[in-house]
Parts: C-alpha cells; sequence; structure tokens
C-alpha cells in the first residue's frame, strides 16, 4: 500500500497524465495507488492504462498542442498535470497549463532546453561545473570532421535537438559517424555535438525538483541497444533495472551534490526554473562520474521498475514538486525488492517497425499484483512457487483493432515487470511471462540485468 507523502492537504485529487507509453502505464498505476488520488485521467492513453483510468483523446495537434491539452484538462478540472514526454515539454505545454492555472509538473519550455538542445545542455553544466564528456558544438562538416579526428573512435554524434530516440550514434566506423553527422546538419539549423566517448557502467537517475529543492529517485540501469550483448543500434531502451547492488556507496547523494543540485540552482539563477524531473544519465568511468545526458522527463523502461519499488505515493510527491512544497513531502520509501522490465518489440524494430501484429496472453496478465504477492496459477500475476516473483504488462505500443483484437502500434510494443526477493526472482517472473505472450516476429533481449544477477558487474571508485 502507498504511504502518503505525509499529509500535505492534497485530498480527493484529480491527476491528469500526458502520454501513451509504458511509462505513463507505469505512472498512472502508480497515481492510481495514491491514496489521495479520486480521478485519474490518461490523455491519449492506450488500452493497458485505460483498464485502470479513463483515457482521452486529445484534439487539435494532439499532445504537443497545448491548447488542446488545456482543453482536456478544463474539462475535468484536475488538480495536477503529469507531462510524460519531452516533445509537449520541449514544445511550451507546461506554460500553457501553468498559464491557464494548473499545477503542472514538468519544466517550461526554456528550462527543457535542457533536453531540447543538446548544445544548451553543455553550456548549463559548463556554467553548473558539473563533470561531462568533452564536446565541440558544429555546424559545418570541416568541424565535424576536425572533432572526430580530435576525439579518436569510438565517435559520438548528437543531434542538437529532439530526434525521437535516432539523434545519437557511437560507432567505430569513421562513415558512419560522418554519415550521421551530415544528415543532423542537413536539418533545418542543422547543428550537432560530437563528444568524447566515455567508458564505464552507465546509471539513469531521476532527481525530481520544484525549481530549488532536488529529491532523488532510486537509480536504476538502461539497455539501450537492440541485442544481447550490447550488440545493434541504440533504441529507446530494451529494458531496465532497480536497484543498482554494484554502485558504490554514496552515489546518489554524490550525483545530488555535485551535479543534480548545481544544475538546478543554475536555472534557478538564469530565470528558468526547472520543475520535473531532470534524467541525469551518468557513465561511472575510470576518471570519474560524467555526465552522459540530461533529460527532461522520466526514462522510458526506467521508470517502470523505479516506480514499481516506489512505496511513497506519488501524486501526492508529484503534486508537491509542482507546487514548490517539495520541502515538505519527507523522506521517500522504497521496497528494497528488485525489478526488472523487459521491452516487447514490433517486428523491424527501431529502424522500421511493423504495426498490426496480433498480440496474444496479454489480457490475463494485466495489473494483477498489485499487492507484491507472488501467485502461482493462471489468471494471476506471473509467478510460481513460494518465494518467486511476479509480473505484470505494461502497455506501450498498443491499440485495439476495429475487430476487436489487440494489436501492435508502435515499436515497443509492451515492457514486462519482474519483480521479486533478488535479481534472479525478478528476471526469472519477467522471462516466464513474457514468454507467454505472442506477437508474431517481436523481439526482446533476454539478458537484461543478467551481468548484475552474476555480480559481474563493478564500477571504478567514484571521485575526481
Ligand atoms: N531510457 C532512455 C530514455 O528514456 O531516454
Amino acid at each position: 500500500m502507498p504511504i502518503p507523502a505525509h499529509s500535505l492537504g492534497f485530498v480527493g485529487m484529480k491527476v491528469l497524465v500526458v502520454g501513451s507509453g509504458a511509462r505513463e502505464h507505469a505512472l498512472v498505476r502508480a497515481i492510481a495507488l495514491d491514496p489521495m488520488v479520486d480521478a485519474v485521467i490518461a490523455a491519449p492513453g492506450n488500452p493497458g492504462i485505460a483498464q485502470i483510468a479513463l483515457c482521452e483523446p486529445i484534439g487539435g495537434g494532439g499532445i504537443t498542442d497545448g491548447a488542446a491539452v488545456v482543453e482536456v484538462a478544463r474539462r475535468h478540472t484536475v488538480d495536477l498535470v503529469v507531462i510524460g514526454p519531452e516533445a509537449p515539454l520541449v514544445e511550451g505545454v507546461a506554460d500553457d497549463l501553468r498559464a491557464a492555472g494548473f499545477a503542472t509538473f514538468g519544466p517550461s519550455a526554456r528550462a527543457a532546453q535542457l533536453e531540447g538542445s543538446k548544445a544548451f545542455a553543455k553550456r548549463i553544466m559548463a556554467e553548473a561545473g558539473v563533470p561531462t564528456s568533452f564536446s565541440h558544438v558544429c555546424t559545418t562538416r570541416a568541424e565535424v570532421e576536425d572533432a572526430l579526428d580530435a576525439f579518436g573512435a569510438p565517435y559520438v554524434v548528437k543531434d542538437d535537438g529532439l530526434a525521437a530516440g535516432k539523434g545519437v550514434v557511437v560507432t567505430d566506423d569513421r562513415d558512419a559517424a560522418l554519415a550521421h553527422a551530415d544528415a543532423c546538419l542537413a536539418r533545418p539549423d542543422g547543428r550537432l555535438v560530437v563528444e568524447e566517448y566515455l567508458d564505464g557502467p552507465e546509471v539513469s537517475l531521476f532527481c525530481i525538483s520544484d525549481g530549488t529543492t532536488v529529491v532523488p529517485l532510486a537509480p536504476a540501469q538502461d539497455f539501450k541497444r537492440l541485442s544481447d550483448g550490447d550488440a545493434g543500434p541504440n533504441t529507446g531502451g530494451m529494458g531496465a533495472y532497480s536497484p543498482l547492488d554494484w554502485a558504490p556507496p554514496g552515489l546518489v547523494d554524490d550525483v545530488v551534490q555535485r551535479i543534480a543540485q548545481p544544475t538546478i540552482d543554475t536555472m534557478h539563477r538564469l530565470g528558468m526554473p526547472f520543475v520535473g524531473v531532470l534524467y541525469v544519465g551518468l557513465a561511472l568511468t575510470s576518471r570519474g562520474m560524467r555526465v552522459v545526458e540530461f533529460n527532461v522527463r522520466f526514462g522510458d523502461p526506467e521508470t517502470q521498475v523505479v516506480l514499481d519499488r516506489l512505496v511513497t505515493a506519488l501524486a501526492e510527491f508529484l503534486q508537491a514538486a509542482a507546487t514548490g512544497q517539495l520541502d515538505l513531502a519527507g523522506p521517500l520509501r522504497w521496497r528494497p525488492e528488485p525489478a526488472v522490465t523487459v521491452v516487447l518489440a514490433a517486428p523491424g524494430y527501431p529502424q522500421a517497425p511493423e504495426s498490426g501484429g496480433v498480440l496474444s496472453g496479454v489480457e490475463e496478465h494485466g495489473l494483477a499484483d498489485e499487492a507484491g504477492d507472488a501467485e502461482a496459477g493462471d489468471g494471476g500475476a506471473a509467478g510460481g512457487a513460494e518465494g518467486a516473483g511476479s509480473a505484470y504488462v505494461l502497455h506501450a505500443g498498443t491499440a485495439i483493432g476495429d475487430d476487436g483484437l489487440l494489436r501492435a502500434s508502435g515499436g515497443r510494443v509492451l515492457s514486462i515487470v519482474g519483480s521479486g526477493p533478488d535479481l534472479a526472482a525478478a528476471r526469472a517472473a519477467a522471462y516466464d511471462l513474457i514468454e507467454r505472450i505472442d506477437l508474431p516476429g517481436g523481439h526482446y533481449r533476454t539478458d537484461i540485468a543478467e551481468r548484475a544477477q552474476r555480480g559481474e558487474i563493478t564500477a571504478p571508485v567514484v571521485g575526481a
């Protein structure tokens, strides 16, 4: 049962969640469990979310159309709006909602440049003294070639702007790096960042802020490459797990003190207070921790495992952030049991995902394990023997076809979340369930959290 964030007085809340992925399904699930919440509306949501919340289409230009999102918030007289994806944030939907009087969890368009422009993020990191990779901002091919040669392989080329998960190429092939750079430069106002490659294990840490105070969530690790063994192209993320037993003690405090708080303070000082979640993507390198990227929203699929473990009631906590009261929210509480999520992707993902495939085996494995208990047998959460884990399905790219069947409608289709007394049990529960779901041509990684389970990940001592 979620624990309220200490009676901040947000009773009978109506919450609107904007977005339609598994991240939003996880957010809606956690918000709906908050005893202070009376109603959850998702716009536009998805068929899985529709089982636990009211899903509303957004008119006009969809989720990036501020007036259309405000219209949904007004129609339902919501007390809080939580914006899931980056695109509406960069387009200023949070500004429109605040101007219309809605408490909103998500940064302004100006603050969202931390994700919307890699060059802007690098400037803020420099201003805040945040450790990150060396980089060059390039607007011509000659600058790109010089930068690639200066850093050497592996080459890291990042589109300056949002690119729907396709903006970053990391490769040993100079021609492939140049080809990606050419594509970035060909866009209107084409600009890109060439960076030094960062070795070492990566960590995602979500830092919630009300513009002043910073509260970190639990760290997670994400698997960005398509295939087992970190082979294949980058994706939006094929799986994640939390907690990270191998992480150095003090890592979270260190990230807050050296990265998140200085960034939030700098944004405040520059007149762009950041309200929402600062997603700090880190590499723990042999030279100390370095920021790989900032994002301005919850990560997907890391959110699925982080929120699975959160005991504190989420809606009240996010409301405190949205209304400048995070200092009153009290410490967060976590379940110690690990959670693992495995993403089921559509055939052709990420290059050319095929929509329309029929999903079977999903219906009976919805949010069956709200209490987190392992249940044996059909009809409950996946699991089995006493002491084993349990699992459930979060929807991402799914839709109900005209024939009433559940079909794939996007690249990442489902996120299966398993939890258990240890990583082995959590992994077993997630994989046992995903194996019982069928999507013709669908694919998933089989090694999510495997190296962590085997104790094979070591992090250099954080410092420097
Ligand atoms: N998991 C990576 C992202 O959300 O950007």
